[in-house]
């Protein structure tokens, strides 16, 4: 969690926010700001609607009802306004997979008029401090899913954005990576930018979040500091997966679903 002062400038405003695809109503009423200086959690199952979310804010989506601001932009008419300032790190990786990372960074520098030594300079730092530094000149498509994962987030930096949005970053990483992205998080709050990712790893959003979102069936079911969701579910003492599971309505289904599990694959007689 970040020390610095927070501002209550909105960097993200997503304000009654609705999608739908066809019936499916992926987000259904969502409302949140994201505020310099903070890194903001957006957590909830599989389906909740959080990538559906984030992807209005990139522009990549239209809303069907309400409406979401980033620099106090509209994302779908300042789209190269808005993704100047920003990093994004997708949920599947939207990198050209036939280029090595170098000719990779290399057309970074060139379409974003970065300085090319500098950039070299920066994305063998990261990618040193993310392990990946030996696949520096292998095609993409020939790298394990971690590592692909290195190479996109090493993307999402090269600009310096003020805006990091991550969608589920830490997915396929190992331990010691996990360790370091989590510290580039703190790094982007620190030098005054903000952060908004999405994360399925409840100690990493309990440890980063200043705030977290909830989302559940595509509405908000709890916002706040870990300690205001926990208020909100009456469980002194509870760790940020119990809140979750209580606010997303999952805690007593997960119990059945578990019980019934057991009595499957043990039988009945070796129930504990
Ligand atoms: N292009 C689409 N067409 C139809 N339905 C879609 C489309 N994109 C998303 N959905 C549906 O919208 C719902 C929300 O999906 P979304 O990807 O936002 O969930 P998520 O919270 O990111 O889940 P996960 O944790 O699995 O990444 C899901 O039911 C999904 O199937
Ligand atoms: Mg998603």
């Amino acid at each position: 969690m970040s020390v610095e002062k927070k501002s209550n400038e909105n960097i993200v405003v997503v304000d009654r926010l609705k999608k739908f695809f066809g019936q499916k109503k992926a987000v259904n009423g969502i409302t949140f700001e994201v505020h310099a200086g903070e890194v903001f959690g957006l957590l909830g199952p599989n389906g909740a609607g959080k990538t559906t979310t984030i992807k209005t804010l990139l522009g990549l989506l239209e809303s069907t009802e309400g409406w979401v601001k980033v620099f106090g932009l509209d994302p779908l008419k300042d789209e190269v306004q808005i993704k100047q300032r920003i990093g994004y790190v997708a949920e599947e990786p939207l990198i050209y997979k036939s280029l090595t990372p170098r000719e990779l960074f290399e057309f970074i520098a060139s379409i974003r008029g970065l300085n090319g030594k500098m950039v070299t300079a920066k994305a063998k730092e990261y990618m040193e401090s993310l392990g990946a530094l030996e696949y520096m000149n292998q095609t993409i498509a020939t790298l394990s899913r971690g590592n692909k994962q290195k190479v996109q987030i090493v993307s999402a930096l090269l600009h310096d954005p003020t805006l990091l949005i991550m969608d589920d970053p830490l997915l396929g990483l190992d331990a010691k990576t996990v360790k370091v992205v989590k510290e580039i998080i703190e790094l982007q709050v620190k030098k005054g930018g903000a952060v908004l990712f999405s994360t399925h790893i409840m100690e990493v959003a309990q440890e980063l979040c200043d705030r977290i979102g909830i989302i559940n069936n595509g509405l908000i079911v709890g916002i706040g500091t870990f300690e205001e969701l926990r208020k909100q579910t009456d469980k002194a003492g509870a760790n940020l997966e119990e809140v979750f599971l209580r606010l997303t309505e999952q805690d007593e289904s997960v119990n059945t679903i578990i019980a019934k599990l057991r009595a499957s694959f043990l039988g009945n007689n070796h129930r504990t």
